[in-house]
């Protein structure tokens, strides 16, 4: 599953005090202020959007001003030890908050919540609130009971909740783009992954709510909706109801069928299960975004077979052959790890030739973390040193940074339709927005009448090794 870089403590400069869905501080509404930040995969910010609407339920308003919450969340990440510490840290931060307020709540939920259970309150004191992904729905109780002075735990795993009922409130959101959880947990068995025990067994949602979580959303103007959950490819539902069953690739077409003006992602394929029949739905539908995350993990498959992805490299390759032969304009992107128990240089090689090979437009690189429980752990030795993990990471960075700028390059002289997403960073008078491949393209707006959610034509012109720079083409 892809890794955001943001929290949702991080604001667009531009959005701070603009009121909307969410952030209301109308006492006459909202009895109680909390306050969230997110860490880790989309899932976990998808997570938390279901958390706020719970919470508003209960009289809960939402503050970007964790001094003014009453109760303060934290949603956090399991997947690298790295990842724990920036949440340790923060909580460090939050424990000198509490000293001045001494009534406020603070909570812990998601992965860390799940991997450490009753074990975080005993080190981390200031905590009264652990709650598991799957758990969210008892928050209200949980915090009468710590409201009380008692600490609250509920860190059950489930087999059948999909939070199908909650409708999300969008937690900073663009109004253009916007996640819709479609299934949750895994059944794969990669050794060195911490998510199977933290989220548990892998269970799909009801069609129908996320077909109409999807309408709902384009009816308030949103026009990107990216389908989540860690495995979507065995995204499978039975409605017995309408006597139908339907595959990922059946709800893809679904989705998609909800306006021609909705674009349609989806995050994250594992490469054994993303069938021919996805691509070529992807191929049949316009509004079905020409892009795919496939992660390989390693080039090498004795690596891959250690990690127990269940694919060679030569299947992989074959996958991506396939792709290119179906979606010629399809982007790629990939999750790849450096130092993985064993890896040799041999190995490594392995990995930098796959990754040109794949041609990816863009990656996400992390070195090997050993997770306490994951089969690796117990199987194999951690036995690259830190200093070559590093390098190898820092090899595949560089090539990963050449590859895209690559991409880039080529695709100056072409045209994109672009959705507009909103200013861009640097300046408010260019747009930024992206392409079906998920490139990021700014352009000036030339004093057009256009507006984010808008679609616009734009040739591309140059480019950084990050970015597109176009034109908008005259109609
Ligand atoms: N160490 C390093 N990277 C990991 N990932 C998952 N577990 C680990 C780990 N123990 C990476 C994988 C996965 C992405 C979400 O995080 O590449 O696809
Ligand atoms: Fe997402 Fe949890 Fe995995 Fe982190 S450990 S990437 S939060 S599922």
């Amino acid at each position: 599953m892809e890794m955001m870089k943001v929290d949702t403590k991080t604001h667009d400069e531009k959005r701070q005090g603009e009121s909307y869905a969410g952030f209301a501080n109308d006492p006459n509404v909202y009895r109680k202020l909390f306050y969230i930040e997110s860490y880790g995969c989309a899932m976990n910010f998808s997570d938390s959007e279901i958390v706020a609407s719970i919470l508003n339920e209960e009289g809960f308003g939402a503050t970007r001003d964790y001094e003014q919450a009453d109760l303060v969340l934290i949603n956090t990440c399991s997947i690298r030890e790295k990842a724990e510490q920036t949440v340790r840290k923060r909580l460090t931060e939050f424990k000198k908050m509490k000293q001045a307020k001494p009534g406020m709540l603070v909570g812990v939920l998601g992965c860390m919540a799940e991997r450490l259970k009753a074990k975080l309150l005993e080190e981390e004191k200031l905590v009264d609130l652990v709650v598991g992904p799957d758990a969210y729905r008892s928050l209200p109780a949980l915090i009468e009971e710590a409201e009380t002075g008692q600490k609250a735990v509920n860190v059950l795993l489930s087999r059948d909740e999909t939070y199908a009922d909650i409708s999300p409130v969008r937690l900073d959101s663009n109004g253009v783009t916007a996640f819709i959880s479609i299934m949750r947990g895994c059944n794969n068995m990669c050794s060195f992954c911490v998510v199977p025990f933290t989220r548990g067994r892998e269970r799909s949602r009801d069609a129908f709510s996320i077909v109409q979580e999807a309408q709902n959303l384009f009816e308030r103007g949103f026009r990107d909706v990216t389908l989540l959950g860690q495995n979507v490819d065995s995204y499978y539902w039975v409605d017995d109801a309408r006597n139908e069953t339907v595959t990922f690739a059946r709800l893809l077409e679904k989705v998609a069928a909800v306006n021609p003006l909705l674009r349609v992602r989806f995050s994250t394929s594992h490469p054994k299960d993303i069938t021919e029949e996805v691509l070529h739905t992807i191929a049949a539908h316009d509004n079905i975004c020409n892009y795919i995350h496939l992660p390989v993990q390693s080039g090498s498959t004795r690596i891959l077979q250690l990690m127990n992805r269940t694919y060679t490299r030569e299947w992989y390759m074959s996958k991506v052959k396939q792709i290119r032969e179906i979606i010629p304009d399809c982007g790629i992107s990939a999750d790849i790890i450096a130092g993985f128990c064993t890896e040799t240089e041999e190995d490594h090689n392995d990995t930098l030739s796959i990754m040109e090979f794949s041609r990816y437009d863009m990656s996400y690189m992390f070195f090997y973390s050993e997770r306490p429980g994951t089969l690796a752990a117990k199987r194999y030795e951690d036995d690259v040193p830190e200093p070559i993990k590093k390098r190898r990471l820092q090899e595949i960075v560089d090539l990963q940074g050449r590859l895209a700028f690559e991409s880039n390059k080529a695709d100056i002289g072409k045209t994109f339709r672009v959705l507009i997403e909103g200013n861009s960073k640097r300046s408010d008078s260019d747009w930024m927005g992206r392409s079906s491949q998920n490139k990021v393209i700014v352009f000036p707006k030339n004093n057009r009448p256009l507006k984010s959610g808008d679609y616009v034509m734009v040739k591309v012109t140059d480019c950084t090794p990050a970015t597109l720079l176009g034109k908008i083409m005259e109609d």
